[in-house]
């Protein structure tokens, strides 16, 4: 009898924890007997397959346990890496005729009864397409930093992002309070604000933006944050941190990579203008320095935590349980401290829709817990729009 051969990729930008789920299927399978192969890059091993550039045996893995030395060895540190040993893929050309139908080839040609996707909403949007191309059967796995995949409360990755964040936060802490400076912290997340909402609340941060709430820095925005700082000052703390989610866009709508140097400038200005023609309690802010910090891929790096490990495990073996049972064209995810399966199509037309209209697909509730939480410690968040 031959041996059910099944595939895992990883798709998109790379984030901790993608390891652990790689571990966790290669072994569970492997207790079963079935072969897997790891696709390199994303769809385009695939496409490299067909192209000759590997054959499809050099793709089969094993469970690690690396040729490390002496008594290390047989150490299985695959969980413990962050990135993706297979390699990922943020941008690719699948819509391409000619790319999608090599694509497709490269997976008949190893005989796949079922496909890990890894994937956040972006990937997850692309392969499906290819999936109903090809008839694949898929499963997929949300991971991404921006924690931005609908029906999931958690995807693979991000809860090492917000400890990432907060470290980041009490590090500049202790430099803040040394030389009475507000501190700018640009956070990563794409439209979504989870990453910079939950690192703010738990890295003490005094004022949150995220796009879900300031979508733009409005003057009554830029106001209110220079405000915040007045009264932190009469409270006796002379130094600031403020994060700021990259999504937030400026004062006319438009996107800035440097939104946090932005801030930093328009609170410069605002504090200046209010000091020279109203209120001498903002000269006080005038002489702090403003300092902004952008921590780019930072966030994405670095050890997976524990909880990721144990997400991405739980996801692992999830996905082989599914393939096993044949139940597939599913997505697992994290719902009520369990780890639950739901089919992917709705999951994808949602996603679809969002992108159309250009809006995150899974945004943080802006009268959700966590945002209570934030108003309730006094941390200014912005000026919340409504319909009405
Ligand atoms: O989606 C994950 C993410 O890290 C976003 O938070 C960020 O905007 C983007 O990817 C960065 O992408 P790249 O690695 O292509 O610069």
């Amino acid at each position: 009898m031959t041996r059910k051969r099944i595939g895992i990729l990883t798709s998109g930008g790379d984030c901790p924890g993608l390891n652990a789920v790689i571990r966790a299927v290669v072994k569970a399978s492997m207790l079963k007997g079935w072969d897997v192969y790891g696709i390199p890059y994303g769809t385009d091993g695939f496409m490299e397959l067909a192209h000759g550039k590997y054959k499809p045996e050099e793709l089969l893995l094993t469970t690690h346990g690396y040729a490390l030395p002496g008594i290390l060895k047989g150490l299985d540190v695959l969980q413990f890496l962050s990135g993706s040993v297979l390699g990922s893929l943020s941008k690719g050309h699948p819509e391409r005729p000619e790319i999608a139908e090599a694509i497709l080839k490269g997976y008949e040609m190893l005989g796949l009864e079922a496909l890990v996707v890894i994937g956040g909403d972006g990937s997850l949007d692309i392969i499906y397409g290819l999936a109903q191309k090809g008839n694949w059967n898929i499963i997929a796995i949300p991971k991404t930093i921006d924690n931005d995949v609908p029906f999931t409360e958690l995807a693979v990755g991000f809860s090492t992002a917000v400890e990432i964040v907060t470290q980041a936060l009490y590090n500049l802490t202790f430099t803040a309070a040394s030389h009475e400076r507000i501190i700018i912290v640009q956070v990563m997340g794409r439209d979504a604000g989870h990453l910079t909402l939950n690192s703010g609340i738990a890295g003490g941060a005094d004022i949150i933006l995220i796009p879900e709430i300031t979508p733009c820095l409005t003057p009554k925005v830029i106001d209110g944050c220079c405000h915040q700082l007045v009264k932190l000052r009469a409270s006796g703390r002379h130094f600031a941190l403020v994060v700021i989610s990259e999504g937030v866009k400026d004062l006319d709508g438009k996107k800035e990579k440097y939104i946090g140097d932005y801030l930093a400038e328009k609170i410069n200005e605002q504090t200046t203008y209010l000091c020279e023609n109203h209120d001498p309690d903002f000269c006080g802010i005038t002489q702090l320095d403003i300092r902004a910090t952008t921590l780019g891929h930072l966030q994405r790096s670095g050890t997976p935590l524990s909880a990721d490990r144990l997400l991405a495990t739980a996801y692992g073996i999830k996905a082989v349980e599914l393939i096993e049972e044949k139940t597939f064209d599913r997505v697992v995810i994290w719902q009520n401290g369990q780890v639950q399966s739901v089919p992917l199509k709705p999951i994808i037309t949602i996603i679809k829709q969002c992108h159309e209209e250009n809006r995150c697909a899974f945004p943080v509730d802006p009268d959700g817990f966590m945002v209570k939480t934030a108003k309730s410690l006094g941390i200014y968040m912005g000026e919340q729009i409504t319909n009405n």
